[in-house]
């Protein structure tokens, strides 16, 4: 609630600023001689004008908390003082060679509330501070170093002071709503050598972010950084030109520099990180999920222990808590969890997320409050909970008709929230009214929110790999006569051998935990098995359920224990098998949903990605042409994961009050991590013959056979999965000519070892890790990095509200297990079986919350970066064919667009074409802003 108190407030100040100053000029009478006039807005006319000082500062004052003014610059200061205080050997040596240069830079400022704030703080005091006590002093160092002192040579310092400069100069600069341009002179020996670098150090009060820096034009430096103040941060910024290079190949005069700037993002690992000023990249364990504090069933596991394996986190040094010293105290609502200053969300990134987050607080308001006074949130029938999706008019005149139902106060509350109350109709319920059709259960494991679960059955009946001494018998209750009638007159075995059955299996990542989730109130959760059949359209077909639940070992005999926890349902055949299928079903895809959050979407693509964006910024070099490569792949990835730690994972967070795993959820995820997960099986082409639906095969055009050949989410991923790997190889092979060079290269040898042994740490004695000794190695792990922050993530990201918003059809909790006759509710589910399977669902205010959380999950933000772009592609300005095989990638994922389009338009591709299917275009790189099932961008921000 914090950050969505300080958006809302920014908000507003954003507007009462616009209001107040956007049509005026400024002219200030300084010193009562000299006229100078001060635009903020330079592109406005004026059209009032304020004369005195005063009446300047109460304008700036009054909107001093406004981000983005426009600030003119025209700057090009050198600080006599300030260098020959600070420079004076360095200096007298120059002198010594007699001639020198003077070489211009333009900088860019991004602008921002900072600058408005230093602003006033300039108007307050710029009678009585010198000159050198603020500005942005910046030196030049050169690639060579002097053979006199054996240190780089360095220019003189400048000092760009663009507050003082705004009030002495009226005009020039590159200046617009977003940044202002200034331009500095620096002076150099004849004999300095081309710049490598430049060191920065901020002056001011206020931090400042630096977007680019170009010398002449002819030297290019992205910053694109937030400059600490010096008093906050001693050590100096250092930014370098943009060419990339190996560590091998520094320059003399910049090699030092590149230590340095890795020493400095490293840290010294102590400490309480300072949120929004500290740049360290750290890694810590999960023991910042649970509140012991407010008691022990607060208390979550930590993860990142030989118990709880799990990758790990960006460290924030958050003190412990005082009572139980091992967890890092939580966040509050005054304190932001920390990420490195350049990770946070900036902008309309930032703006949209809360923006969201309000939204999906108010939408709740009305079922909450429903909920509280009438004491039945629960639903009655369907059509209740596609109230929800309906027109606001339609709702109200469902409450017109129970006018006692609600104070009248309430309902003239709940006017004034029409459109956030609304929620928008999910694709998925386009053309499908009730619970998940059979066909459509298994049409979305192939094109659903998750298509990363369905697997070819090779063993019948399956088998689990759990220990039998503790979860009971391995082998399953499926026996052929459940399913030999639905198998065109073949066999089990036969049909396995024409790959025709596949298999949804939650049983080993629900088993262990079921105990404890059934234990928990309003949850009830079975460890389910699906068995699908492969039609001749090419469609999957469920047709046996087993549903397994924990043996009671108070039960009777051992024989009656195990056909008490097992069952297996089949096809209806008559109304109370259909709705006991129905029933089955809402348990399978409530399996599903939570293996997908947990393992799929969190695990495998936010939390596993984590290690390697902490090594990159540890390890790497900016100039290092590997980082430069995944930088956007990386953007955002800390904070999204902060964010999720503060309230999707941790305890008590969305994911447990939403979701059947509930507080077992974090030990769901991580024993995923400690059996099943290897990195090496995360590019699509091994995960696809890992789980049996591809083969090897030379006569394909990328070598591997599809097992069902309609599968959309592996058909489209493998036209971009070998485009990526193209591209990815073009650059890995520009670069590295040789394995002698990949393994010679420190800073890519450091980066993936820390990965494996730190980051990692858990599985650092995995043999499966695959070695990094030669580009092709290189180009596969960056390929599945690269593949996993864009691809996968949005397969099982942008589709969750669109596709999977529908509660009927994928109910993240189920609150009955099925009726059994001679159960309590077995007469009820008989009287009302559709009252029943509502009654099994979330409720009202469980629904609308977590339907909200999904829409937020489902968003692409305005300013989204999809793949194939990159917006600063100066990082390899001096490497045309580098740019050109961006191109190409580019060009080649257009393509894929089109090619997407028009498999979707094929009537004969059932499970992507036909009556009420929403096509699949989730892997579709392009999109505009909102939830729109389509669109891959660079990197998992959301
Ligand atoms: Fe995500």
């Amino acid at each position: 609630m914090g950050m969505v108190k300080e958006i809302l407030g920014q908000s507003i100040s954003v507007e009462a600023f616009s209001f107040q100053v956007s049509t005026r000029c400024y002219t200030h009478h300084l010193n009562s001689n000299k006229k100078h006039k001060v635009s903020l807005f330079p592109s406005f006319s004026c059209s009032s004008i304020l004369t005195t000082p005063q009446e300047l500062m109460n304008t700036v004052r009054s909107s001093a908390a406004a981000p983005a003014p426009i600030v003119k610059g025209r700057t090009t200061t050198i600080d006599d003082d300030l260098i020959s205080n600070n420079n004076k050997g360095h200096h007298d040596e120059n002198d010594d060679d007699g001639v020198t240069l003077k070489i211009s830079a333009s900088v860019s400022i991004k602008n921002s509330k900072e600058l408005m704030e230093m602003l006033l703080d300039y108007f307050d005091s710029f009678n009585n501070n010198s000159v050198g006590d603020r500005g942005i002093v910046m030196q030049l160092v050169s690639t060579q170093i002097d053979p006199r002192t054996m240190e780089a040579k360095v220019s003189k310092k400048a000092v760009l002071d663009w507050s003082r400069e705004l009030l002495f100069h009226g005009g020039g600069g590159d200046n617009n709503n977003e940044r202002s341009t200034h331009k500095v002179e620096f002076e150099i020996d004849s004999n300095f050598g081309f710049p490598g670098a430049i060191t920065v150090t901020n002056k001011y009060d206020k931090e400042i972010f630096l977007e680019t820096i170009s010398i002449d034009g002819f030297v290019e430096i992205s910053c694109n950084s937030w400059v600490q103040p010096e008093k906050l941060h001693q050590d100096k910024r250092i930014f370098f030109r943009n060419k990339a290079c190996l560590p091998c190949e520094t320059a003399e005069g910049v090699k030092e520099l590149r230590k340095e700037e890795l020493r400095q993002k490293r840290g010294d690992g102590k400490g309480m990180r300072k949120v929004n000023s500290d740049r360290v990249y750290d890694y810590d364990v999960y023991n910042d999920l649970g509140n012991p504090s407010k008691g022990n069933e607060h208390v979550r596991p930590i993860l990142g222990t030989k118990k709880h394996p799990s990758p790990r986190r960006c460290r924030t040094g958050r003190s412990p808590f005082i009572t139980h010293e091992e967890y890092e105290s939580c966040v509050n609502a005054f304190m932001e969890t920390y990420v490195p200053r350049d990770e946070v969300f900036e902008g309309v990134r930032k703006e949209a997320l809360d923006v969201e987050r309000v939204k999906g607080i108010t939408r709740n308001l009305i079922p909450f409050i429903r909920t509280c006074i009438t004491k039945c949130g629960v639903f009655k029938e369907l059509s209740d909970i596609k109230n929800i999706y309906k027109r606001r008019d339609e709702m109200k005149h469902d409450d017109d008709e129970n006018p006692t139902l609600l104070p009248i106060h309430v309902n003239k509350f709940q006017d004034s929230f029409e459109d956030y109350f609304k929620f928008s109709t999910p694709h998925i319920i386009t053309g499908n009214g009730c619970c998940i059709r059979d066909e459509e259960l298994g049409r979305q494991a192939l094109a659903g929110v998750n298509p990363l679960s369905i697997k070819r059955l090779q063993t019948f009946p399956p088998v689990s790999d759990l220990d039998p001494t503790m979860y009971g018998p391995q082998e399953s209750a499926l026996k052929e006569e459940h399913i030999i009638s639905h198998l065109d007159g073949m066999s089990v075995q036969q049909a396995m051998e024409e790959k025709k059955l596949f298999i949804l299996d939650y049983h080993d990542a629900y088993m262990p935990f079921l105990k404890g989730i059934n234990a928990q109130e309003d949850r009830k959760a079975y460890a389910t098995r699906t068995i699908l059949y492969l039609t001749r359209v090419g469609t999957l077909k469920p047709i046996a359920i087993e549903l397994s639940l924990p043996n009671n070992p108070e039960g009777p005999g051992e024989q009656q224990q195990q056909e008490q926890s097992k069952q297996v349902l089949t096809p209806p055949l008559d109304a109370t098998s259909y709705w006991l299928w129905q029933l089955a079903k809402a348990h399978v895809c409530s399996n599903d949903a939570g293996v997908h959050q947990l393992v799929h979407h969190w695990l495998r693509t936010h939390a596993c990605m984590e290690p390697f964006i902490i090594a990159a910024h540890r390890q790497m070099s900016v100039m290092h042409p590997i980082f430069k490569l995944l930088k956007p792949h990386m953007k955002c990835t800390l904070q999204i994961n902060a964010l999720a730690r503060e309230a999707l994972i941790n305890g008590g967070g969305i994911i447990e009050s939403d979701f059947s795993t509930g507080r077992y959820s974090t030990e769901v995820l991580s024993a995923a991590y400690k059996d099943w997960w290897r990195f090496d099986m995360e590019a699509l082409p091994a995960d696809l013959i890992r789980r049996g639906l591809a083969e090897p095969d030379r006569t394909q055009p990328h070598g591997i056979k599809l097992t069902i050949e309609d599968y959309p989410y592996a058909n489209d991923g493998l036209l971009i999965w070998f485009a990526l790997e193209r591209m990815v190889r073009t650059y890995v092979n520009y670069y590295y000519r040789n394995g002698l060079m990949v393994r010679s290269d420190s800073e890519l040898q450091g980066w993936y070892n820390e990965v494996i042994n730190v980051g990692h740490g858990d599985h650092a004695n995995a043999t499966w890790w695959p070695t990094l000794a030669t580009p092709r190695d290189l180009t596969s792990v960056l390929t599945t990095l690269i593949w996993i922050a864009s691809v996968q993530h949005s397969a099982v990201n942008f589709g969750q509200y669109p596709l999977g918003g529908y509660i009927p059809m994928r109910p993240p909790l189920v609150k009955k297990l099925l009726p059994k006759e001679g159960d309590p509710d077995y007469k009820e589910f008989l009287e009302d079986p559709e009252g029943f399977l509502c009654s099994s669902l979330p409720d009202l205010f469980q629904t609308t919350k977590f339907l909200a959380v999904l829409n937020i999950l489902s968003q692409h933000p305005e300013d989204e970066e999809y793949i194939g772009q990159r917006r600063d592609l100066s990082d390899w300005s001096g490497d045309p064919e580098i740019i050109e095989a961006f191109y190409e990638f580019s060009i080649e994922l257009k393509r894929i667009e089109k090619e997407i389009e028009k498999r979707n338009r094929d009537q004969n591709l059932r499970n992507r074409c036909g009556a009420g299917i929403p096509p699949y275009e989730l892997l579709i790189a392009s999109s505009g802003p909102g939830v729109t099932c389509r669109g891959v961008p660079n990197s998992i921000s959301t």
